[in-house]
């Protein structure tokens, strides 16, 4: 019976959604977080919508975390069947103003954090013929301004979900990678950029989402049944990916003008 899900940075959010969107349909969850008591909460609203799992404190960051979190899959439920490497951090700044630290700490969590989940579960997915579940961004495709580490991050997770789309198939692993567009979670609380007013930009565009977390994490679940493998849960997003294909030039230029009245904001304030 497959019916197995680990999922990283399931303390909040997206990741907490998730995990009530599985649990309802009766899989055990091995929950994950650096925050205990984000996974506390998770653990007792899984509880309440009827599912079980266990929560384990994993750093995406530290390798070793992650292999022992496989180990405790192996241990509790002898294995698993969706692995979903979630865990992310936001960030924003022109390039000129970020840091090589910024790089360092932005690629370290939401880019080799994802690397680092697919390679601790791989022998579990080989065995079960499991499902991995990437979450980028719609930042990763469209490569808005002021957030230039957070793109490449996130770019960097559609390329390697792509690579091993293909390299898996004859191992029959199932790959699929979620691009959102801004929506309202925690994510703010992780900030790091070099000036407040972009992390205030940026807690403006979360808010302005038309959907939910829990909208998304219904969407994963029905577009995961139906084995696609790039999610792009808000229509905007799917419309804009069209015309990017189709007319990149066009994307650019929007950005580029985007970009302008994100300077001018800032230098107003
Ligand atoms: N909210 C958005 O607008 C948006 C848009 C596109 C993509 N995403 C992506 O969705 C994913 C989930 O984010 P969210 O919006 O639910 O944010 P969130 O902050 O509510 O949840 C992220 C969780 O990841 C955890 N986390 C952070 N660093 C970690 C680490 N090193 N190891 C393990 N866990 C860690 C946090 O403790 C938190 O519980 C992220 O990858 C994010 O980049 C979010």
């Amino acid at each position: 019976m497959h019916n197995r899900i680990m999922i990283t940075g399931a303390g909040s959010g997206l990741g907490r959604e998730m995990a009530l969107r599985w649990a309802r349909e009766g899989w055990r969850l091995a929950l994950s977080d650096i925050s205990d008591g984000g996974l506390q909460e998770t653990l007792s609203a899984v509880r309440e919508a009827g599912g079980e799992g266990f929560i384990q404190r994993c750093d995406v960051r530290d390798y070793s975390q992650l292999t022992a979190l496989a180990q405790a899959c192996e241990q509790k439920f002898g294995g698993i069947d969706i692995v979903v490497n979630n865990a992310g951090v936001a960030s924003g700044g022109f390039f000129g103003e970020l840091s090589l630290e910024d790089w360092d700490w932005q690629i370290a969590i939401n880019l080799m954090g994802v690397v680092k989940g697919c390679k601790a579960f791989l022998p579990l997915l080989e065995q079960s013929k499991g499902k991995i579940i990437n979450i980028a961004s719609m930042a990763a495709l469209m490569q808005g301004p002021a957030m230039s580490n957070y793109n490449v991050a996130k770019a960097g997770v559609v390329a390697l979900s792509e690579s091993l789309l293909v390299e898996l198939r004859q191992q029959e692993i199932d790959v699929h990678v979620v691009c959102p567009s801004f929506f309202q979670t925690n994510l703010l609380d992780s900030f790091r950029g070099p000036t407040p007013a972009m992390k205030a930009q940026v807690g403006r565009l979360l808010e302005s989402s038309p959907i939910t977390a829990s909208d998304i994490a219904g969407y994963i679940f029905d577009q995961v049944g139906k084995c696609e493998f790039m999610i792009l849960p808000h229509e905007q997003g799917r419309m804009a990916w069209q015309i990017k294909q189709q007319t990149p030039q066009l994307i650019y230029d929007e950005m580029a003008t985007m970009a302008d009245k994100m300077r001018a904001k800032v230098k107003a304030r």
